[in-house]
């Protein structure tokens, strides 16, 4: 079935590679979103790809204001934007938390609000992807008090606004991810080889995107074959 597909964070890593997974289907329309759309005019050929300029960390509802009329209805969003800070706790400035929280979290909610009145009624889901810092219980590791504290605040929003829309057909999961290797990866965890590449997470994260809605609803999933 045809569907209108938006990927917030898609011009590299984990969301470059769903772009191209889900317009495989020539029935799909995607809606790649990032800051850096010129890199993703040039890596998305595809006709079904439309790509816009986004900046989670600054003024997210004056930007949808500005494209919103090119919008389609959405019948899937994914929130795979992140941003990652590797620091010991003590040199963690207000900036580097600040920021952790505006993408990670407060620009996530922000996109999410703004993309509400595009929501299909009739069933639309939308997967926000966490990590494994961020999964209560996981383990935790030094260095990634700003990161993993705002993705495991990803997880708890996403139970909030379950509950809040659960008379509807807007649906909410949230995916913790374990290390797929990609330049982030490099980042946290520098020399770690990940057991899976970007194009395979991004096979499992487009079929549960298309299909677990109707199973799920506020589940946070961990997606991990080890963690470093
Ligand atoms: N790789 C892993 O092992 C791993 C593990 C657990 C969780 N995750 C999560 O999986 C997601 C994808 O990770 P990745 O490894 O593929 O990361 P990545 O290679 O660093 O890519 C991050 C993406 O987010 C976008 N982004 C960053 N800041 C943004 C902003 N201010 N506004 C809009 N877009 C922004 C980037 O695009 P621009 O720079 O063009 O804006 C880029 O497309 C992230 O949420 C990450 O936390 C990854």
């Amino acid at each position: 079935m045809s569907k209108h597909i938006f990927v917030i964070g898609a011009s590299r890593g984990i969301g470059a590679e769903l772009v191209r997974a889900y317009a495989q289907n020539p029935d799909h329309q995607v809606y790649a979103f990032a800051r850096n759309i010129d890199l993703m005019e040039a890596i998305f050929h595809q006709e079904n790809v439309h790509c816009f300029s986004l900046d989670l960390s600054e003024n997210v509802e004056g930007q949808f204001a500005q494209m919103i009329d090119q919008l389609p209805q959405v019948d899937v969003l994914i929130e795979n934007a992140g941003y990652l800070v590797n620091k010991p706790f003590p040199n963690l400035t207000h900036v580097d938390i600040s920021t952790s929280y505006q993408i990670n979290v407060i620009g996530v909610m922000e996109s999410i609000q703004c993309l509400l009145p595009k929501m299909n009624p009739a069933g639309a889901h939308i997967v926000n992807i966490s990590s494994m810092g961020g999964f209560q219980g996981s383990m935790k590791f030094a260095g990634l008090a700003a990161y993993s504290t705002s993705k495991a605040a990803l997880c708890s929003f996403t139970e909030l606004f379950a509950e809040e829309y659960k008379e509807t057909n807007i649906k909410m999961n949230c995916l913790c991810l374990g290390a797929v290797q990609t330049e982030m990866l490099e980042q946290a965890f520098p020399g770690y080889q990940a057991p899976l590449n970007p194009i395979q997470m991004a096979e499992f994260i487009t079929d549960f995107s298309l299909n677990a809605q109707r199973y799920l609803n506020g589940k946070i999933i961990p997606v991990s074959l080890t963690n470093p």
